[in-house]
């Protein structure tokens, strides 16, 4: 089953979104929290949703593979996604049924089900209308995995951010340990892993380069050196009578 089409794309303006994808810990985030800043534009970083409906499943005992509960889930959540309340090292807050979520969302136990639950059609389906209806309201850059080939197909700029998995657990690795995670390199290297294959993998919305993607490695470059890159990219956008779409 595909997600459904609401049938208003085609006539909403979406020239002014970002789509930034690509696997687990490739940077995206950070990259286009920095873009974001840089450029004016709203921040939604969709892996949240995803975080947030696996969260609501441990919490309530749901298991990863039952579609419907999960479905159900996704419908009632109220999950909210908005500009940091607090300076610790947060890019953005995430509430979930009003409760402060942020961190939570990040326990390797909610990264260990969340592939499992965010490959169930129904689920996605349920997540969809919020990151269409967020797109069209724009300026803003979307992170995830299927922005630039489902979400947002006209996006008008689309990014693929990659890197080794070696180099993004390590990533992942420090940022979770100076959080004060302790999990180890190889933990954190296999849930990336695995993680990845999941996503690639499902038949729904897999994790692909759309064929309009501009792909950046990132492997041997700074995170500023890919903001700057990605930025420039942004600014030589121009709309149909040549006027910039990103004026600086
Ligand atoms: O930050 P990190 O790259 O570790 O992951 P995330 O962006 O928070 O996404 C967590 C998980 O949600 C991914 O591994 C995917 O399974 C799922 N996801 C998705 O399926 N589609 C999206 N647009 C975003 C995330």
């Amino acid at each position: 089953m595909s997600p459904p089409d609401d049938g208003a794309r085609s006539t909403i303006d979406h020239r002014r979104v970002i789509a930034i994808d690509g696997p687990a810990a490739a940077g995206k985030s950070t990259v286009a929290h920095m873009l974001a800043d840089r450029l004016g534009a709203m921040l939604f970083d969709t892996g949240a949703l995803y975080r947030a409906v696996a969260l609501a499943a441990l919490r309530s005992q749901v298991a990863p593979d039952d579609h419907q509960s999960l479905a159900r889930l996704a419908r009632d959540a109220r999950i909210v996604i908005q500009p940091p309340s607090q300076r610790d090292g947060r890019l953005y807050d995430v509430r979930l049924n009003e409760e402060d979520v942020t961190w939570p969302l990040r326990d390797p136990e909610v990264g260990a089900i969340v592939s499992k639950i965010a490959a169930h059609p129904p689920v996605r389906s349920a997540l969809l209308p919020l990151q269409r209806r967020i797109a069209s309201d724009g300026p803003v850059v979307m992170v995830g995995r299927d922005i630039g080939t489902v979400v947002v197909p006209d996006a008008g700029l689309k990014v693929y951010l990659d890197a080794t998995p070696e180099e993004r657990a390590r990533r992942r690795h420090q940022e979770a340990t100076r959080r004060g995670g302790i999990e180890s390199y190889e933990d954190v290297l296999r849930e990336t892993q695995i993680r990845d294959i999941g996503d690639s993998s499902r038949d729904t919305a897999p994790l692909r380069a759309a064929p309009d993607a501009i792909r950046i490695n990132t492997d041997d470059m700074t995170i500023d050196n890919v903001v700057a890159e990605i930025e420039s990219l942004a600014r030589a956008r121009v709309d149909a009578t040549g006027a910039p779409l990103w004026p600086s």
